[in-house]
């Protein structure tokens, strides 16, 4: 007989014909109620075990964290909340667990300890929750390019070029199995590169994206980035996924429809999916909260949070504006946010867009015209700006709670324009022959912008560090798995 997802077994209707379920014990109590959770929902189904009839030995087995696979028949539960269980008839241990050495005891762990133990925090409630939620998302991603006529394009992993132009990329060595080679002092010798050239890990795919919305119209692509800063921060990660669409004549008004458009889609599609998840993960905050004092509680659950986002327009400032804004805002004084704005310019920290985001629009925002130096080389240069206050069509896209969940911009399409550009920053012509080429044949306005998927995964879960929502987190301390 095949077994039947736990999910699927707790929407049936009571049944005389046998099931059977395989999952994992997450409580047993009473040799006989048996929390049995396959991951296919974040629900347990109640098995009922005939401890009577069921040798001693097997019981003593059923211990947390044991595979277990159970047959039984379908009948309606007398316990609250879930209208059906399994009465057992069979269970048979496919593989034990040590009740004492099992890390995930059913308690309440921190989520430190979760974070070392990422191999199994995924048989948590919380980390099932979180991870269905992830994989929802991802889905809805595909589905909402696949259904505008996007095409999924996937860029090179291991690149040659520095498409941010921070110059905060891994460095990929091809090392012979035959011993490195070393200099004569010891050190690696690093010109033994791959093929004989410096290479990185990709920071970003849009500069190849770019090639290809320049042939085929539209394209996004969703793949894992790499960014070698150092930042032990809650919302950094050294690998990350990232989304990164692409359209030809598009410019940056169009841009901005899109990314709100798009994160509306992927975030009511996983509201409407998700709902088991996400009722789990608010009442988590909502405990989470309850530690807070009273004043820095939130005032939104996180499924007001969600349909808030959904129910309103992202406002958008220019970066002039919001300049005016944070210069004339009381915070401004406290000691928290005197610092910085002090003049056009600056690039704003992440406590100012939190600040214009949480406290003063009280919204999503998208800031647009940012200064062309605190950007990157190839964003579109604003016509008629004044020497020295030069505008570039950047948007970053600020949500409450995350700070920058977007960056994009209209591109430099214009050959001279971008080619002086580079060579004003020291970027290598010849090196990127292959992008300029994109402007010497057939250049067209076109715009784009990249999603840090986790950062996205952090809002519709409510959580607050980036670590606890990708499944193996690569930060500066944690590499291991
Ligand atoms: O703003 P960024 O650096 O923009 C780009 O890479 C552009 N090439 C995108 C484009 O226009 N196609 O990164 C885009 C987004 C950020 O807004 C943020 O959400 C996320 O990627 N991000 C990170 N997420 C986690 N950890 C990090 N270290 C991140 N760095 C950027
Ligand atoms: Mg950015």
């Amino acid at each position: 007989m095949k077994h039947t997802k736990v999910k699927d077994l707790l929407s049936s209707a009571p049944a005389l014909h046998e099931v059977k379920a395989k999952g994992w014990v997450r409580t047993f109590r009473n040799n006989q109620f048996l929390a049995l959770n396959d991951g296919s929902t974040i629900n347990n189904i109640q098995c009922v075990v005939d401890f009577a009839n069921t040798p001693e030995e097997t019981l003593k087995r059923i211990t947390t964290g044991a595979a277990v696979s159970v047959k039984g028949h379908l009948v309606e539960s007398q316990g609250a909340g879930q209208k059906v269980e399994i009465q057992v008839t069979e269970i048979k241990i496919l593989g034990d667990s040590d009740a004492e050495k099992y890390p995930m005891q059913p308690k309440k762990h921190s989520l430190e300890f979760l974070r070392e133990n990422a191999h199994l925090r995924i048989r948590t409630n919380m980390f099932g929750a979180i991870m269905r939620v992830r994989s929802t998302l991802a889905f809805a991603v595909h589905q909402y390019f696949q259904e505008k006529g996007f095409f999924y394009v996937n860029t090179p992993i291991i690149t040659g070029s520095d498409a941010e132009g921070a110059g905060e990329m891994f460095r990929v060595t091809a090392l012979p199995f035959d011993g490195t080679p070393r200099t004569e002092d010891g050190k690696v010798n690093f010109k033994e590169d791959f093929f004989g050239r410096e290479t990185n890990l990709t920071v970003s795919g849009q500069l190849e994206g770019e090639t290809y919305a320049m042939a085929l119209g539209q394209i996004y692509t969703f793949g894992p980035t790499f960014r070698a800063e150092n930042s032990n921060t809650s919302r950094h990660l050294a690998e990350f996924w990232m989304i990164e669409p692409e359209v030809a004549f598009n410019n940056l008004a169009d841009n901005m429809d899109l990314a709100e458009d798009f994160i509306k889609y992927v975030i009511k599609y996983t509201v409407d999916k998700c709902g088991d998840d996400l009722k789990f993960l608010e009442q988590r905050l909502l405990d989470e909260e309850k530690s807070k004092p009273q004043a820095e509680r939130s005032e939104m659950t996180l499924l007001e949070k969600l349909s808030f986002v959904l129910d309103n327009n992202f406002k958008r400032v220019s970066y002039t504006e919001a300049i005016d804004i944070l210069k004339n805002s009381k915070p401004n004084k406290n000691k928290k946010f005197q610092y910085l704005i002090e003049e056009w310019g600056a690039d704003l920290q992440s406590e100012h867009e939190r600040f214009l985001v949480e406290k003063h629009f009280k919204c999503p925002v998208i800031l647009f015209d940012y200064p062309a130096k605190i950007k990157a080389f190839y964003m579109r240069l604003n016509d008629n700006t004044e020497p020295g206050k030069e505008t570039v069509r950047a948007m970053d896209i600020l949500f409450p709670g995350i700070g920058e969940i977007v960056g994009g911009s209209q591109r430099e399409e214009r050959y001279e324009v971008l080619l002086e550009k580079m060579k004003a920053l020291g970027i290598d012509e010849k090196e990127l022959y292959w992008y300029l080429d994109t402007r010497r044949f057939g250049s067209a306005v076109h715009s784009g912008f990249g999603l840090g998927f986790e950062r996205l995964v952090l809002f519709v879960t409510g959580m607050s560090n980036i670590r606890d929502v990708i499944p193996f987190p690569r930060t500066p301390q944690n590499a291991e798995f």
